[in-house]
């Protein structure tokens, strides 16, 4: 719960680089994904539940997730995600940072919680800041789960 630098950050992923011999998208994605199904299920599950319980439910509730962890950590210095729904199945997610290249981190975060709604995501960067956009889009395409039965409905 204290801010460090983001050059600490940056020079332990380079690290990991040469120690893994793993590009550093790679690892951002791979650390985004562990943060979601490890870090966060088990230090925050509570934050996790209120924020939805369907995919789409939980990228529309980001910006109020970190909002809630403003609260006892005041020097956050947050994202923010605008998720935008387009036809049955796919939704735009425009993700404005302070900071730089976060972006593939945030394929390996909507990877972890497509697992985490047993929800199948197919994620394909749109717009890149790294090459000159106003900020990183992503197309996330995703099959729901079946709505789950009522107990014995499909008894006689
Ligand atoms: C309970 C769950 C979560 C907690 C407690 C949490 C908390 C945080 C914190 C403390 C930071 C660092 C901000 C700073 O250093 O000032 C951060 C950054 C970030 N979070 Fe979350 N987060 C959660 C879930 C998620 C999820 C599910 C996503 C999915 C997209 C996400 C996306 C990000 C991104 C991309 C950043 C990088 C910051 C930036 O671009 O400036 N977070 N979050």
């Amino acid at each position: 719960m204290e801010p460090y630098p983001d050059d600490l950050t940056h020079r332990l992923v380079k690290a990991a680089s040469v120690e893994l011999s793993t590009p550093p998208h790679a690892l951002l994605r791979a650390m985004g994904e562990f943060w979601v199904k490890c870090t966060a299920a088990a230090g925050y599950g509570p934050l996790m539940e209120m924020a939805g319980s369907s995919l789409p439910e939980f990228l529309h509730n980001l910006d109020d997730l970190h909002a809630r962890v403003g609260v006892n950590f005041p020097a956050l210095l947050p994202p923010s995600f605008d998720a935008e729904d387009r036809d049955e199945g796919k939704m735009h997610l425009h993700y404005h940072s302070k900071r730089q290249g976060l972006a593939p981190m945030v394929v390996g975060l909507l990877e972890g919680l497509g697992d985490r709604f047993e929800t199948p995501v197919d994620v394909e960067q749109l717009a890149c800041r790294s090459e000159g956009a106003d900020h990183d889009v992503f197309e996330v395409r995703y099959v729901s789960p079946p709505p789950p039965t009522e107990a014995g409905s499909d008894l006689p």
